[in-house]
């Protein structure tokens, strides 16, 4: 018996069961029950999910729900919005989601309601904003700012320049918003090059405040800003948001410039926190509590609904059902909207370092696949490349199609192709083409396998009325809990991140290294030939 069978009676019958699923086709699925779609689908939060077109059938579902009750879901949902100590290796609370708690209900934390603390940042970002935006925050030689460039990595740029992206129809005109993350000084020297020191605002975004590349890219910033405006300028164009008012005081901003959060908001779910304040000045305060209240939208469908009727439970059940029982190794989400062109990677920081993990809350190792490898693109531009191994190659790819019914920018015939292509992938990965479908078509024989789709590739349908800071905040919590239902069920931390320390301490042995041609080398052979490579020509 392997140990995740002894913690979960359902988990053979579910192997089982795949028996089952992998003799039937959809195809057959949806001719053989014309309430399909009926029965598999569901509203919640201005979003409509059709999960119709899954390698299900109503006892997968059943079983899959079973699995979710007996490992405790509903428990670990109410540990989370009760401020219950989930994220268990780090010791702390998740508390994201106290973040948007729009009706403002007190959420404990060692017997302190978070919310006062909250609600004072959302304060302070409201009026620091509002003043950016008209134009009465004065930079240092009496400006008004035009450029707001966040320096952040991972987390603390993802979230904001995606949703910058995802609402850029809703930004002001009067300000360019740019993002440095990249260690690689070319990300912050072209984009100084785009800006002018009297008028550039510098949101230095760290939840640590320790991260290498962003306090090295806020360092030459800051150099830039004096050498060209003297050091009392700082205050008027840095202003830094993290939990660490020390480091924050150390690099030499005044802590009076900085918004604060918490530990309990990890990285990659602290957008809607104080790492949010550049899309705060983009699209106004206003537009973000729009976000905020559809994400706490989705936030009570998931606490309140059943689990057959709960969207985020239900992807993440099929998430499960792929990834751990039918063996999908990646999963691809295809916003086919423009704006949405930053989803693929802010989620792939979402799901990959939240669930890629292979160590059990136990302290043992799983013995099943957990988070997948997720990818996409937006719009049709994957039909033109990788759709080819989506729909005719070895893998099983579960995929979400994302789309508005609207588009913001109605233009000829644009949106109804668009959505014509959303339609069709889907129905063209289910359905697939028979040989005998083609040779009725006039295909030749000796082209009959090549062209052949087997089909029954599963995927979700996503669908909105059109792109608004509301729906973007309930999209983002949808997949943010959905990612919590999968961590739950596979019985690891999904919001602890130690698989990225071991090259951050081995990038800072290497850096002494890589400056001292002298400097003893005792790694491996090919590490210690790359760094006398390098070494040698960059210290001639
Ligand atoms: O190294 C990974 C990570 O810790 C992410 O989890 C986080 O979002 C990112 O680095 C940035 O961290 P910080 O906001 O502390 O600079």
């Amino acid at each position: 018996m392997t140990n995740r069978q002894s913690e979960i009676s359902i988990f053979d019958q579910l192997l089982d069961h795949t028996k089952e699923i992998n003799t039937l086709h959809m195809k057959d699925l949806f001719k053989n029950d014309p309430d399909r779609y009926e029965k598999f689908h569901l509203s919640a939060a201005g979003l409509l999910l059709d999960y119709s077109k899954n390698r299900i059938t109503d006892k997968t579902l059943t079983l899959l729900i079973k699995m979710a009750e007996e490992c405790h879901l509903k428990q670990a949902i109410t540990d989370m919005f009760t401020g219950k100590r989930i994220n268990t290796t780090e010791n702390r609370p998740v508390l994201h989601i106290a973040l948007r708690n729009r009706d403002n209900h007190p959420i404990l934390v060692d017997g302190k309601d978070v919310m006062p603390e909250i609600n004072r940042v959302l304060d302070k970002m409201h009026s620091f904003s509002d003043k950016i935006r008209n134009g009465s925050w004065l930079g240092a030689t009496g400006k008004c700012i035009t450029d707001v460039v966040n320096i952040g990595i991972g987390g603390s740029d993802l979230g904001p320049k995606m949703a910058i992206d995802a609402l850029y129809y809703y930004k002001t005109d009067a300000l360019n918003f740019r993002f440095v993350s990249n260690i690689d000084g070319t990300d912050i020297v072209e984009t100084l090059k785009k800006c002018h020191p009297e008028t550039t605002l510098f949101i230095i975004s760290s939840k640590t405040f320790t991260t290498q590349e962003t306090l090295t890219n806020a360092k030459t910033a800051r150099s830039w800003l004096v050498e060209k405006l003297g050091e009392e300028a700082v205050s008027k164009h840095f202003v830094a948001v993290s939990t660490n008012t020390e480091g924050v005081r150390s690099f030499g901003i005044d802590p009076e410039n900085m918004f604060e959060f918490w530990d309990f908001v990890g990285g990659r779910y602290s957008l809607w926190s104080a790492i949010g304040l550049s899309l705060m000045i983009a699209i106004g305060y206003d537009r973000f509590i729009d976000m905020l209240e559809g994400a706490y939208e989705m936030d009570k469908h998931f606490q309140e609904a059943s689990f057959d009727q709960n969207m985020p439970v239900l992807m993440g059940l099929l998430g499960i059902w792929y990834t751990t029982y039918l063996g999908a190794e990646s999963y691809a989400v295809l916003p086919y909207d423009e704006y949405l062109s930053r989803l693929p990677a802010y989620l792939q920081q979402l799901d990959m370092e939240s669930n890629g993990k292979s160590i059990k809350k136990t302290g043992k190792s799983v013995d099943y696949k957990t988070g997948p490898i997720l990818f996409g693109v937006a719009g049709t531009n994957g039909q033109h490349s990788f759709y080819q191994l989506i729909h005719q190659g070895t893998h099983l790819i579960p995929a979400d199609f994302i789309a508005p019914i609207y588009s913001l920018n109605e233009t000829g015939d644009h949106h109804d192709i668009l959505l014509a292509n959303f339609i069709a992938q889907p129905e063209a990965l289910m359905k697939g083409k028979t040989p005998d479908e083609l040779k009725a078509e006039g295909v030749k024989d000796e082209l009959i396998p090549f062209k052949s789709f087997e089909g029954n590739r599963p995927s979700n349908t996503i669908l909105f009325d059109k792109m608004t800071p509301r729906v973007l905040g309930a999209l983002i919590a949808l997949y943010e809990h959905k990612v919590f239902v999968e961590g739950v069920i596979w019985n690891i931390d999904s919001f602890d991140q130690w698989g990225v320390e071991l090259g951050k301490q081995l990038a800072k042995a290497i850096l002494p290294e890589l400056k001292n041609k002298n400097q003893i080398l005792e790694h491996d052979s090919s590490t210690n030939a790359l760094i006398k490579i390098i070494r040698e020509k960059r210290l001639k």
